[in-house]
């Protein structure tokens, strides 16, 4: 059990809006933000709306002198530093892209500070890992005298039906230790450990999930889902792998992960909003990755969602009665006018803001302001986090 202690004092860098204060609250951690940082106006307006309470400070991280992170005397470091400069399909140009100096200067002023964090916790894209600027982080812990471990983790191991493959770096301050055999491989699931609370808690959960009756009928409705089972015959219509497509259905049929309805939004206000205007369907239509309601997958959403179709993430079939091998049999040798009839029957629209904060695991309570656009949620939520799996670490960090 934890002891009863003082509320640990959180820094939260690059804090967009809020992603990883959202899941300090989920941890159940007694801590409190002490100060959250960003640049970003809009993202900055999202996180006071929800965050009224909290000191966020509008400025640039390595705009921040050493005074200014001393006085506020923090605990712990929750950072998801800018991703780009790491991303495989990115420039990779690593610590030479502008965009890496913040964090950089966040490595020069660790070891200066005059009371070292007891926890750092770190979100970065799946690529980071072998970059020049991981490596000056590993060898600042090291320097520092931090015990640290380093994850590539999605939600699906939550069996939340959204991946987003990220790679995270928890450390603590030594002579503590964490709950968990380290190790120098990078973990790939969440680790075994002796903590009975966590246990019983995600163990109930997960056979929670697997025992409802929903779930049984739902079995059935799943092989539809896909077009597996049946359809299977008429595979390839779309430009997929043959591995691609068996992938997507195991996943499908995974009764550990949760139904992409149970993440929707019931009476939607304004449906017209979200469907896929025609240029873009016939323009995209055989590399959309669509879902249905009773899909239990769906690929990473990203910042262009909603504006760049491709492979910013998954949209939804909202005919249930509709399957794709009807629309995509013998579709090439339609004319532009029979095809985007055929597509139109699929109904399909983008996942709602809303919608993709649920996957992300933001709670109810979570709102965006008024004036933020649409696409600037989709862009915010894009560069976020999934609160489930941070709470989760920052749990097995503390404990
Ligand atoms: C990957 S996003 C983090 C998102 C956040 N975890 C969330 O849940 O929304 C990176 C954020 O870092 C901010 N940022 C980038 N460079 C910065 C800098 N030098 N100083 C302060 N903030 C910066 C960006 O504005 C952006 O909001
Ligand atoms: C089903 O999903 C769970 C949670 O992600 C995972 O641990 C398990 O390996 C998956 N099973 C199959 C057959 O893929
Ligand atoms: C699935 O469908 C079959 C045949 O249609 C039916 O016999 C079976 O009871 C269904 N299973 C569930 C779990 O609903």
């Amino acid at each position: 059990m934890m002891e009863p202690q003082a509320s640990l004092r959180v820094l939260e860098l690059y804090s967009g809006i809020g992603g990883m204060h959202y899941a300090l609250k989920e941890s159940c951690i007694a801590a409190e933000v002490v100060a959250a940082v960003d640049i970003n106006t809009v993202a900055n307006e999202v996180y006071k709306h929800n965050f009224p309470n909290t000191y966020l400070c509008a400025k640039t991280i390595e705009g921040m002198a050493l005074d200014d992170f001393n006085k506020l005397e923090f605990d712990m470091i929750l950072m998801s530093p800018p991703c780009q400069p790491f991303t495989r399909i990115g420039s990779q140009k690593d610590v030479l892209d502008p965009r890496t100096k913040s964090f950089l200067y966040i490595l020069e002023i660790l070891p200066r500070l005059s009371k070292t964090p007891k926890y750092i916790l770190l979100e970065n894209v799946k690529g980071f890992e072998t970059s020049v600027a991981s490596d000056k982080l590993i060898q600042t812990l090291e320097s520092c005298r931090y015990t640290y471990q380093a994850f590539l983790l999605s939600p699906t191991l939550l069996g939340v039906p959204n991946s987003r493959l990220r790679y995270f770096l928890l450390a603590k301050l030594q002579p503590d230790t964490f709950c968990f055999q380290t190790s120098h491989q990078i973990l790939k699931h969440f680790p075994d450990h002796d903590d009975a609370d966590l246990r019983s808690r995600d163990g109930s959960s997960f056979n929670q999930m697997l025992s409802t009756d929903s779930n049984k009928k739902e079995q059935n409705k799943s092989e539809y889902c896909a077009e597996n089972g049946k359809s299977q015959v008429n595979l390839l219509y779309k430009l997929e792998t043959s591995e691609h497509q068996k992938q997507k259905q195991i996943q499908d049929n995974n009764l550990s992960i949760q139904l992409i309805q149970d993440f929707l939004e019931e009476g939607l206000q304004n449906p017209s909003l979200y469907f896929i205007p025609p240029k873009s369907l016939l323009r995209y239509a055989l590399i959309l990755d669509i879902v249905g309601q009773t899909c239990r997958r769906s690929v990473c959403f990203t910042k262009g969602y909603g504006h760049y179709v491709e492979g910013t993430g998954s949209v939804l079939k909202t005919a249930s009665d509709v399957e794709l091998s009807e629309v995509f049999q013998s579709f090439q040798a339609l004319s532009e006018d029979e095809k985007l009839n055929q597509l139109s029957k699929l109904k399909l629209r983008y996942f709602t803001p809303r919608e993709i904060a649920n996957l992300h695991g933001f709670p109810s309570e979570f709102s965006f302001p008024e004036k933020t656009s649409l696409r600037q949620r989709y862009r915010l939520l894009g560069n976020s986090l999934n609160i489930h799996v941070v709470a989760k670490l920052i749990r097995l960090m503390v404990e």
